[in-house]
């Protein structure tokens, strides 16, 4: 056995150096160190061996094999070699040629119109805050002045996370607002993009996870024309004209007086798909802080006089907006997760 292995290095080594492309290598590789190739049937014939002859050919077998292997990889850079310079001497290779470009991931559509809101808002000197998503109840509904018996807390509506009901995912971002409260010192200005979630059936424009925007002004003597004055001037910004918009008594627990918010549609005059045909668009839902909201935010700080404070609060949805702008007739779209779907929007 002894002598077998010693022609088959001499015999696998001088065809090594002698092939002459890849593909050749990559048979010799695996005539010689293949499951089935000449070096297995070696080592499988062992047990079968005289016992004086096991050990030095179990030895001499993986020598070669290792032999092999670096012949092998000598062999195939030489080849690599000779095959670039082959192409350089052609003159069809240009090396100062800059290589394929690696594939970029883009951001998604929510993100990208998200980021253009959150840069409006920096320009008018609001923070951007951040809140959990999964939130204590007091944040999400108790401190925002939601009675207990609100239609809002139905099971239908919210996923609560424990039995007691003191965890849930966080239907609307507004406990930013009392988390905002308890952190800064009036006056200040923030907005709180970000996801939330409810127990919905989906549809078209239905999903059980979406995104809102947040915002909360605090300081003396904030008044209504100054939400109304701060909302036009983001959906100037957004849709790059002056529209029309309305206030209309709207009921929100944590506001008072609270409004509904709309804005003529931007995209017709008569009534479209996107407006259902009226010609307005609900954009969302504001108002001036609650006193008691305030009182809760701020329960505990000394160095805040609650009662000389007003300040004003909306919340929108930015799903819609990102609807609206890249024309997505259907939500489920947004979080369904097809890269067929999101690689249309690239930027
Ligand atoms: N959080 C409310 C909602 O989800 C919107 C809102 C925010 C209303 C702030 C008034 C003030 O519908």
């Amino acid at each position: 056995m002894l002598e077998r292995l010693e022609s088959l290095r001499t015999d696998a080594l001088q065809r090594v150096a002698a092939a002459t492309n890849v593909d050749a290598l990559r048979a010799l590789e695996k005539e010689f160190l293949g499951k089935e190739g000449v070096i297995s049937e070696v080592l499988a014939a062992i047990p079968t061996l005289p016992a004086e002859e096991r050990r030095d050919t179990g030895r001499g077998a993986n020598e070669l094999k290792a032999a092999l292997l670096e012949a092998i990889g000598v062999r195939k850079s030489e080849l690599d070699e000779a095959l670039v310079a082959a192409l350089r001497d052609s003159g069809g290779f240009d090396p100062t040629l800059p290589p394929a470009a690696p594939e970029r991931g883009g951001l998604h559509p929510v993100t990208q119109v998200r980021r253009e809101v959150e840069a409006i808002f920096a320009s008018m000197g609001y923070e951007v805050l951040d809140g959990p998503e999964v939130e204590l109840d007091y944040y999400n509904f108790q401190a925002l002045n939601v009675p207990f018996d609100h239609p809002s807390r139905e099971l239908q509506d919210t996923f609560y996370c424990d039995d007691k009901h003191t965890v849930v995912m966080r239907t609307q971002t507004s406990p930013v607002q009392i988390r905002a409260m308890e952190r800064l010192s009036p006056p200040f200005r923030v907005i709180a993009p970000g996801r939330v979630f409810r127990n919905e059936e989906q549809d078209a424009t239905h999903e059980h996870t979406f995104h809102q925007v947040e915002g909360l002004v605090v300081g003396e003597d904030v008044q209504v024309g100054h939400l109304t004055w701060t909302l036009r001037r983001l959906l100037n910004e957004l849709f790059g004209r002056e529209l029309e918009v309305r206030l209309r008594p709207g009921y929100f627990p944590f506001v008072e007086p609270g409004f509904e918010f709309d804005v003529r549609c931007p995209f017709c005059e008569e009534g479209c798909r996107v407006c259902s045909n009226s010609t307005w668009i609900e954009f969302c839902g504001c108002g001036m802080v609650q006193p008691c909201v305030l009182e809760a935010g701020f329960e505990g700080r000394d160095d805040v006089d609650v009662g000389s404070l007003t300040g004003f609060a909306f919340g929108f949805g930015l799903d819609r907006l990102v609807m609206m702008r890249f024309g997505i007739d259907d939500i489920r779209n947004l979080m369904g997760g097809d890269l067929r779907f999101l690689e249309q929007f690239p930027c």
